[in-house]
């Protein structure tokens, strides 16, 4: 039977007229939706669950909202409107025009890339899988959902690049997305971070604050790629990680939020007397900061890179809002940058700029994260609580980079191993934090009604009350 794709599949790149593209995706979508029926949300596919879906890449309007069963989801596939006359805006190539086809001699590069953007996208979602089971409200339980099925729509977006410029093997790099599995023994995501499985909503919410932001920053260099269609795909989906990032963000308010009432209400900030009210104390919240910003910060790769040179040289991936760095060649200009002496100490190594692209990376991505923290701790402060919560040194718990295997205190200075070990359960969530956690997460599913460790967000969904029944469990 003939699939109406303009119609099952909503895009602007013309899909009811390309019929080679049109077969490659014949094939690669049963395959999806096989993989999402396996992998995705278990125990919600039959739930009508009120989702925003892409419809345009209109600013005003590029969504809508509605009640929808996961597997009959919309993925589609946007591209930014292409500007006119765009001129490669950084490295070797600057000002010369972008490219609207693969060059021969960066295929395999550029593919790689895709490929490992690619792979992030399916493998939050297996991490994120059982989380519904838990859900604190159904206010959250559907913004998992949107997440979820975004993240859907990213890989949608990679694997139509590689099957629309990378024939035959970008078809089988497509495959292969669908058959690397978030924590798989033999076949494994890519990227570390991504195999750890995420099976309490602390987590979810540090992983949308933390690990989604360390994307948009992915996003944001390829936005800025001499490949147009690479950089038109990111530009869009810059749009919707916005939102995975206010997940988190207010997700963390709203626990932070919550411990404060508890810990006005009973006058204390004993952990023990805390968590015997059913709520998240701050320091262990700060131990889960620590826990996920370090294991983000290996995700910018080495702070000294020949391969992020090579990139930038040839125009492939920029640094984010390129436009705001004054030299975009950097041809010969250097800059500082702090590594271990191997004395126990820190000595300053000169770099070439295009060497340090990913602490440049890494540096915008930091500076971005305070943005939050700045936030939760000005509630705290205001509500009376003599409490800080600090982002850690980029040092710290590294295992890529000058600083991999380096120990740290979370403030940067060096320790020795054993001080570190002594110290970790000061640093990171303990067994005994995370079973905590683990015993707060029970499912509430009655509509406006929270879990006691979380408050009730500000408003609800697109101008819905708060009261709405997001999710029609069935
Ligand atoms: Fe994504
Ligand atoms: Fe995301």
């Amino acid at each position: 039977m003939a699939i109406n794709y303009q119609e099952r599949i909503p895009n602007n790149v013309d899909l009811g007229n390309d019929r080679r593209l049109q077969r490659a995706l014949e094939h690669w979508q049963p395959r999806f939706l096989d993989w999402w029926q396996e992998l995705g949300p278990e125990g919600f596919q039959t739930s009508d669950v009120y989702l925003r879906t892409a419809t345009s890449v209109d600013a005003k309007g590029w969504a809508t909202f509605g009640a929808v069963k996961m597997p009959d989801y919309r993925w589609g596939i946007f591209l930014a409107d292409q500007e006119k006359d765009r001129t490669i805006g950084f490295g070797d190539d600057f000002g010369k025009p972008v490219w609207q086809q693969v060059p021969g001699e960066y295929r395999s590069i550029l593919r790689r890339l895709i490929v490992t953007q690619g792979d992030t996208e399916p493998a939050s979602v297996e991490q994120q899988r059982l989380l519904g089971q838990t859900c604190p409200s159904l206010f959250d339980l559907r913004n998992l959902f949107q997440v979820n099925v975004e993240e859907g729509r990213h890989l949608w977006a990679m694997v139509y690049l590689l099957h629309a410029y990378f024939g035959r093997d970008g078809r089988e790099e497509a495959e292969d997305l669908l058959m690397r599995h978030s924590g798989s023994e033999d076949n494994p995501r890519i990227l570390g971070t991504f195999n750890e499985p995420i099976s309490e909503w602390l987590s979810f919410f540090m992983f949308t604050y933390f690990t989604d932001r360390d994307g948009k920053y992915q996003l944001k260099c390829l936005a800025e790629s001499s490949f147009d269609p690479l950089a038109r795909t990111c530009q869009f989906m810059l749009t919707e990680e916005a939102h995975h990032m206010y997940v988190g963000e207010t997700g963390i308010s709203r626990i932070i939020r919550r411990t404060l009432e508890i810990m006005n209400e009973l006058k204390t900030d004993d952990p023990a007397v805390l968590r015997k009210a059913g709520v998240i104390d701050l320091p262990t919240l700060k131990r889960f900061v620590n826990f996920w910003f370090s294991s983000c910060m290996d995700l910018f790769g080495a702070e000294i890179s020949s391969n992020a040179a090579i990139t930038f040289a040839n125009g492939i991936k920029g640094r984010p809002d390129e436009r705001g760095y004054e030299d975009h060649i950097a041809r010969d200009s250097v800059m500082n940058i702090e590594v271990p002496d191997e004395k126990g100490g820190v000595r300053i190594e000169e770099v070439a700029v295009r060497s340090a692209i990913n602490d440049q990376v890494r540096n915008a991505y930091i500076k971005d994260c305070m943005v939050g923290v700045t936030r939760w701790n000005r509630m705290i402060k205001k509500s009376g609580i003599d409490f800080v919560i600090e982002l850690p040194s980029s040092r710290f718990r590294r295992n890529i980079g000058a600083w991999a295997g380096v120990p740290t205190a979370p403030n940067g200075e060096i320790i020795s191993e054993a001080e570190f070990n002594r110290r970790h359960d000061e640093f990171l969530p303990s067994e005994s934090d995370r079973a905590y956690i683990h015993s707060l997460m029970q499912q509430v599913t009655e509509p406006g009604k929270m879990a006691g460790w979380i408050a009730a967000p500000d408003r609800g969904i697109n101008n819905l009350p708060v009261e709405y029944e997001y999710v029609h469990l069935q």
